[in-house]
């Protein structure tokens, strides 16, 4: 869970950079390429947060600090649940967006991604406009999540942030 957790970070750090790049990059081959990049590493994330979820399910986390005020216990849980449908929505509109701009795709230049919509301008349009908003509303829920996190370590002074970290063992 903490490995899955860091690397769909990095992909999702290194996907908004990638999205931004290949948006505002002038027509040209490096364009294409870069959206290529984009959108393959968009389902490589999508298929690591359905793993990652699966796993969530089917094991127990590590249990949250025992003075934890309630209010902060809710706000970490429904910040965890948006983070997830963020993580889901986001590539998934992007699916959307390459399925309705009825250009044929394939992942890493190997697998085709087949539409999961109908092929329609209106609908791509829509769709870009959900996923950039979804973007712009993940990059400002993670400044919190980021900030939460080193609260909890530089002020709280409790171990949430380093049990996150590969080096130490999981606490029981
Ligand atoms: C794209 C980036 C990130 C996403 C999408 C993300 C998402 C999540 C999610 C969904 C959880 C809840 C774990 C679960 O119940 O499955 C979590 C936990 C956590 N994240 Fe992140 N995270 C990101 C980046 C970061 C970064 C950069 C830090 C540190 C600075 C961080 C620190 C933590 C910590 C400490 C926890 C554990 C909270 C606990 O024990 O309850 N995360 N993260
Ligand atoms: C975690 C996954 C993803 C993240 C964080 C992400 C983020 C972004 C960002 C920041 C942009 C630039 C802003 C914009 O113009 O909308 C963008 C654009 C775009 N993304 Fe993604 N994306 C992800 C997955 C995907 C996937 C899986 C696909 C397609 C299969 C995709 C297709 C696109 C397309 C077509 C655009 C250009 C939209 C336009 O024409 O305005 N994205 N994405």
């Amino acid at each position: 869970m903490k490995f899955l957790h860091w690397l769909i970070a990095l992909l999702i750090f290194v996907q908004f950079a990638l999205g931004w790049l290949a948006a505002s990059w002038h027509l040209s081959p490096t364009k294409l390429t870069l959206f290529v990049l984009h959108k393959s590493t968009g389902i490589v994330v999508l298929a690591l947060v359905v793993i990652r979820l699966l796993c969530r399910l089917a094991t127990p986390t590590p249990p949250l600090p025992a003075d934890m005020p309630a209010w902060e216990r809710m706000a970490a849980h429904a910040s965890h649940v948006l983070l997830y449908l963020l993580m889901f929505g986001i590539p998934l509109t992007g699916w959307v967006i390459n399925s309705a701009a009825g250009i044929p795709f394939r992942i890493f230049w190997r697998l085709p991604l087949p539409a999961i919509v109908a092929a329609d301008k209106n609908t791509a349009s829509l769709a870009a406009l959900v996923h950039f908003s979804l973007g712009l509303a993940l990059a400002l829920l993670l400044i919190v999540h980021v900030g939460a996190a080193l609260r909890h370590h530089f002020i709280q002074r409790d171990n949430v942030l380093t049990r996150m970290l590969p080096t130490r063992a999981n606490p029981r």
